[in-house]
């Protein structure tokens, strides 16, 4: 760790409290700001970095969680600590929930607050050596160079600046959020919050007040005035995931403030005005939505500004041995592992599978296979997993009956026969891809070589291997 010192954000209402934590702090070398509520604390987060924030749950004008809120906008591997006394456990635990790093009750021990530091400290350090992986990739962070992500990436440079709303569709696990933060990252506004909010998982009664926020007694529970994210986003970047899951009445609010870039508080009647940049996704038919009446039209048009469409695994095929390659890594340095490669068998078959979870799902094999994995090199038995469910899925486009392996006998394996029928099964898959390409490209080996993400001399050997002709 380098020797600067370590900058510390300490948020409680309470003066004595502060006293205490800036003494206890300050003697273990740490550079202590303290804000004495939640607004002045999140008007320092955005003045100066921090390395670590503490903050007390109950103070006026903004609580604890708001101010884990724009932590989280600003900087999503800032460790907050929450103090909480004893009444507020359970909002301590929501906020743990939600990512916080750390909760302490009161009445603490110095020691207890000077390990927490330590460990967020050392975590917040870690988190950071994992961004200059992904910084070593392209400007985007997103990986992949196929056709279909250049021209997604192509996209993303040119509405990055613009106002426009972006609406991104894809299947789940296509990386919609990463694009959403490519698209602020890359915006002028790339200095200010980039706040998501996950409508789906928000309870419709809460949503709006999330949104919007609220004043206080606005409704059971609305203790303090709060602001929504719309207020937190002010200048940045508001990301609504799974807008579809927006109930209609809410849609309807969502829609003039669209319009306006107004909106009031729940319970308030002064108007917020804002400067916000939305960008939504979803993993649903926007447009089937509308047609069932179940996505207001006009709200539909004044979103879809820009669409954005990112293609499922399966039609990038080509990207598939770059994400191995980048989740080898991540997941090496993670899990301490020396695996540094992936068989070609074992490539042949992550080639040729659907990948219905998409990028998540490659993202979960490679690190459960590294787990597996005994060796340096990932290999099919590594992927056992895998062929399990691809059997189940019928998308293994009814492969012959005794290509798949049986390995339900008392758990009992015979590895030879299984990599056997595995390597049998590859290959008659391969078969059935390099026959859909020909197919598809009316025999042109050049076009089919780049439709399957290989060579056309692969390709052409492949065909000889299996004694296909271009004009069969
Ligand atoms: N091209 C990519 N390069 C590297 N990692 C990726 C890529 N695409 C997705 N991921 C990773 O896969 C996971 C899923 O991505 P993300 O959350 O953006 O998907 P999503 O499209 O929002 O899915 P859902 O609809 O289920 O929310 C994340 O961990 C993300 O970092
Ligand atoms: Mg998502």
């Amino acid at each position: 760790m380098s020797s600067a010192k370590r900058h510390v954000l300490v948020a409680d209402d309470e003066a004595n409290m502060r006293r205490v934590l800036e003494a206890i702090l300050r003697r273990e070398g740490y550079e202590v700001t303290p804000a004495a509520d939640g607004l002045e604390a999140i008007e320092m987060l955005r003045s100066r970095p921090f390395e670590v924030v503490v903050t007390d749950l109950r103070m006026p004008r903004a609580g604890g969680m708001e101010v884990f809120d724009a932590c989280r906008a600003l900087n999503r591997n800032l460790p907050v600590i929450i103090i909480t006394a004893h009444g507020t456990v359970e909002a301590a635990v929501e906020a743990m929930k939600k990512g916080a790093f750390d909760f302490i009750t009161k009445p603490f021990e110095a020691d207890a607050i000077r390990l927490a530091l330590e460990k967020a400290i050392r975590s917040y350090h870690a988190a950071r050596q994992e961004v200059h992986l992904e910084d070593s990739g392209n400007r985007y962070r997103i990986i992949g160079d196929s056709a279909p992500m250049r021209e997604i990436y192509d996209v993303i440079d040119r509405v990055a600046d613009s106002p426009s709303t972006v609406l991104i569709t894809g299947e789940t696990g296509t990386g919609k959020e990463l694009v959403a933060e490519a698209i602020h990252r890359l915006s002028s506004r790339r200095e200010r919050p980039f706040v998501p909010i996950n409508c789906a998982a928000i309870p419709e009664t809460l949503l709006e007040s999330e949104l919007f926020g609220h004043m206080r007694g606005a409704f059971t529970g609305a203790i303090t005035d709060k602001p929504g994210r719309f207020e937190l986003a002010d200048g940045g970047t508001l990301f609504l995931d799974e807008i579809g899951e927006v109930p209609k009445e809410i849609q309807v609010k969502l829609l003039r403030c669209l319009q306006n870039q107004e909106f009031e508080r729940v319970g308030g009647v002064k108007t917020v005005r804002v400067d916000v940049r939305l960008v939504c996704a979803t993993n649903k038919e926007l447009a089937d939505e509308v047609e069932l009446g179940n996505f207001r039209k006009d709200l539909y048009y004044r979103l879809n500004v820009v669409p954005i469409r990112l293609p499922p695994l399966r039609d990038r095929r080509p990207d598939i041995p770059l994400l191995l390659d980048y989740f080898l890594g991540k997941y090496r340095e993670r899990l301490g592992k020396g695996v540094s490669r992936v068989s070609e068998a074992a490539i042949d078959i992550l080639m040729a599978y659907d990948w219905p979870g998409n990028i998540r799902e490659l993202e979960n094999l490679v690190e459960r296979a590294m787990l597996l994995c005994r060796s340096d090199t990932i290999d099919v038995d590594e992927l056992r997993g895998l062929a399990d469910e691809w059997r189940r899925d019928s998308r293994l486009i009814g492969a012959p009956a005794g290509a798949a392996a049986d390995d339900e006998v008392g758990g009992e394996v015979d590895e030879s026969t299984l990599k056997d029928a595995i390597r049998r099964q590859t290959r008659w898959v391969e078969r059935q891809w390099i026959d859909r390409a020909l197919a598809e490209t009316g025999g042109n080996v050049t076009q089919a070589a780049r439709k399957l993400g290989i060579s056309r001399k692969s390709l052409q050997m492949k065909m000889k291997e299996y004694g296909l002709r271009k004009d069969d």
